[in-house]
């Protein structure tokens, strides 16, 4: 069965943009059991810009009950934490070692979040996705969903296993293949359409949290930014203007259904009208999820339990894969 791989960083409140781009297809992947699926709270790239201990701890426990009330079934899908399977971290020192710097300074995100004081940035930062290329190698899996940001990041994986596959004359390492599908592929700021939501976004106003509550949804809507005018009748409509689009892509995804559907139903209502309804879908998709995880984050010893099993499970996959990746490199145990 092929495998699947994904990570959320436990660095920020988990939010819209990661349950409708990542964590809702997660599950879904699970449940249509054609795979074999391993999810992963990633707290070592967490690290690669500072972290306070204890909400670092916190934060972990939080994501994993976010993915635990999202639906990710423990018994049928493999939940860790990152730090707790020390393979990820090993075979990512090889990938160090197989990575270009180029590669590696090519990297949007790099350049983004390292900004122009790149001499101050860790240099965990930059391996970054070196370490995210292992994660994924460490199980040979091949399918990989995630948010469109994460696409470049994917390519980097292939080049990597690529790479070692080469210059060891062996086909070792799977070839990756993103899964980046739907409508909600990108969720963007509701303060500005051009950028996307993000746990790292200083104003609160621009995302949705999981642990919202349906009073707190329905203010961020009605303040999210759009323009005064009506809601076109069809995608064409949305032409430049990126603050309804993605209100309309956010209706769609909690919906399930396409643009062109919530157009042809909503077209010519005014934003007073379109906001409440939704408000009123998001809230009925996240609110059960945000009870839940409340609930689980009453027993934090339950959540750690389940991370230690899962651990347990995992090692036994990515265990049999290093010694073969050292075998290969002819490291002498
Ligand atoms: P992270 O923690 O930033 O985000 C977790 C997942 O949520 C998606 N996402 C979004 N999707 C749509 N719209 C948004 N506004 C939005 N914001 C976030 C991301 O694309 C991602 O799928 N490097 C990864 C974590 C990682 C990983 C991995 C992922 C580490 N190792 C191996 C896959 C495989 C990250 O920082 O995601």
């Amino acid at each position: 069965t092929p495998r699947i791989f994904s990570g959320i960083q436990p660095s920020g409140d988990l939010h819209l943009g990661n349950y409708l781009g990542a964590l809702r297809r997660f599950v879904e992947m699970q449940d249509e059991g054609t795979y074999e699926t391993v999810y992963c709270v990633v707290d070592l790239h967490a690290i690669t810009v500072p972290q306070d201990p204890e909400r670092l701890c916190r934060m972990t426990r939080e994501v994993a009950a976010g993915f635990l009330a999202a639906g990710v079934d423990p018994e049928r899908s493999i939940l860790i934490n990152q730090s707790r399977v020390p393979e990820h971290a090993q075979l990512a020192w090889v990938f160090n070692c197989v990575a270009r710097m180029g590669w590696m300074g090519r990297m949007t995100q790099w350049k983004d979040k390292a900004g122009k004081n790149a001499e101050a940035a860790s240099l965990g930062l930059f391996a970054y996705p070196a370490l995210m290329a292992a994660d994924i190698m460490i199980y040979h899996a091949t399918h990989v969903p995630v948010g469109d940001d994460q696409k470049q990041h994917l390519e980097l994986t292939r080049d990597i296993a690529a790479k070692f596959n080469h210059d060891h004359g062996v086909d070792f390492f799977p070839e990756v293949t993103p899964v980046i599908e739907g409508t909600a592929t990108r969720v963007m700021s509701l303060r500005d359409g051009t950028r996307k939501m993000s746990s790292s976004d200083p104003s609160d106003a621009s995302r949705i949290n999981m642990l919202d509550d349906a009073e707190t949804i329905a203010r961020k809507l009605r303040k999210a930014r759009t323009d005064p005018d009506a809601l076109p009748s069809d995608a064409a409509g949305l032409a430049g203007r990126e603050g309804a689009r993605n209100l309309v892509n956010l209706y769609a995804a909690l919906s399930d259904t396409t643009v062109d559907a919530v157009l042809a139903e909503h077209g010519g209502k005014g934003w007073a009208e379109f906001k409440p309804a939704l408000a009123d879908l998001a809230v009925g998709r996240l609110a059960p999820i945000g009870e839940e995880m409340r609930r689980l984050l009453g027993d934090p010893a339950e959540i750690d339990a389940t991370l230690a099993r899962g651990a347990e499970r995992a090692r036994a996959i990515t265990v049999p894969i290093l010694e073969r990746t050292y075998d290969i490199l002819g490291m002498v145990r």
